[in-house]
């Protein structure tokens, strides 16, 4: 039988192609997913990251009880425009605590994976009160109400507990110090030397600007300060993930 013939024979049962195409499509799945049961992460390591403190963490709940994502992304793509606008392209590790993570894929707004530090906690309070007294265009809410919404502490511990048995590595003095960190993280007054040691680099303030409530004002703004801050990029490299 010629290859032709051969050709013809297989195309005209269907039974034989059909048993042919699994075939191969088969082998062609298990050469991909084959590897990584053999590894035991696909998160590339990177420095700095940790998981978030109580309050950033109920800050988190926030952003996702408001539906946030309904019109930010949190993925920074590794195309030049996207680069050149927001910073340095997502790496996956910068979401490895985040369950669920916000990638979203929508944005009527600009992604905010970068966005800690970019501006201060009263530009913050300000535009999420009345997002057209900064930005006059802006289509966005306004959240004014959390500024008046106490936040509540109570469950601290059990939001760490929550993410722990989903693999975050809360660990238990984390948990122990859970409400006290929350609360002396909103706290400029507070002896905050164990917060620090426990999450390096969280931000202390008085987030909403009234520094005798804790708010649901100050968990969200402290959410948004850290997010795209933990990685130090100058001493990342996109090659060989360190220089
Ligand atoms: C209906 C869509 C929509 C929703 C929902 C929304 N935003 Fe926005 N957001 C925008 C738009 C549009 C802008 C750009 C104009 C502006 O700065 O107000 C923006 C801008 C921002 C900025 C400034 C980003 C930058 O880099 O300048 C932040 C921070 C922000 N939003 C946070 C939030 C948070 C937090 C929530 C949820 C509590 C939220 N947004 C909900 C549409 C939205």
């Amino acid at each position: 039988m010629s290859l032709m013939d051969k050709h013809q024979f297989i195309e005209r049962n269907a039974t034989l192609l059909l048993v042919g195409s699994l075939l191969v499509v088969s082998i062609g799945g298990i050469v991909e997913i084959a590897p990584l049961f053999y590894l035991e992460n696909t998160i590339e390591k990177v420095e700095g990251m940790r998981p978030y403190s109580p309050l950033e963490l109920a800050g988190r709940n926030i952003y996702i009880r408001e539906g946030c994502y309904a019109c930010h992304s949190q993925m920074i793509r590794p195309f030049r425009d996207e680069v050149e606008r927001y910073g340095h392209y997502s790496l996956a590790a910068e979401s490895m605590y985040d369950h669920p993570f916000q990638w979203g894929s929508k944005r009527t707004g600009p992604d905010l994976a970068r966005v800690g530090d970019r501006y201060s906690n009263e530009w913050h309070v300000q535009h999420l009160s009345d997002p057209r007294s900064v930005v006059p265009e802006s289509i966005m809410p306004s959240y004014s109400f959390l500024k008046e919404t106490t936040l509540k502490v109570t469950s601290a511990t059990m939001e760490l507990t929550a993410n722990k048995h989903v693999g975050v590595p809360y660990t238990d003095d984390m948990l122990a110090n859970a409400k006290a960190d929350l609360e002396a993280q909103a706290n400029p007054d507070a002896d905050t030397s164990g917060l620090l040691e426990r999450y390096p680099k969280a931000k202390v303030g008085n987030f909403d600007g009234d520094p005798a409530r804790l708010t649901e004002m100050d968990a969200l703004v402290a959410y948004l300060q850290v997010l795209g801050t933990l990685v130090d990029f100058s001493t990342y490299d996109d090659a060989t993930g360190y220089r």
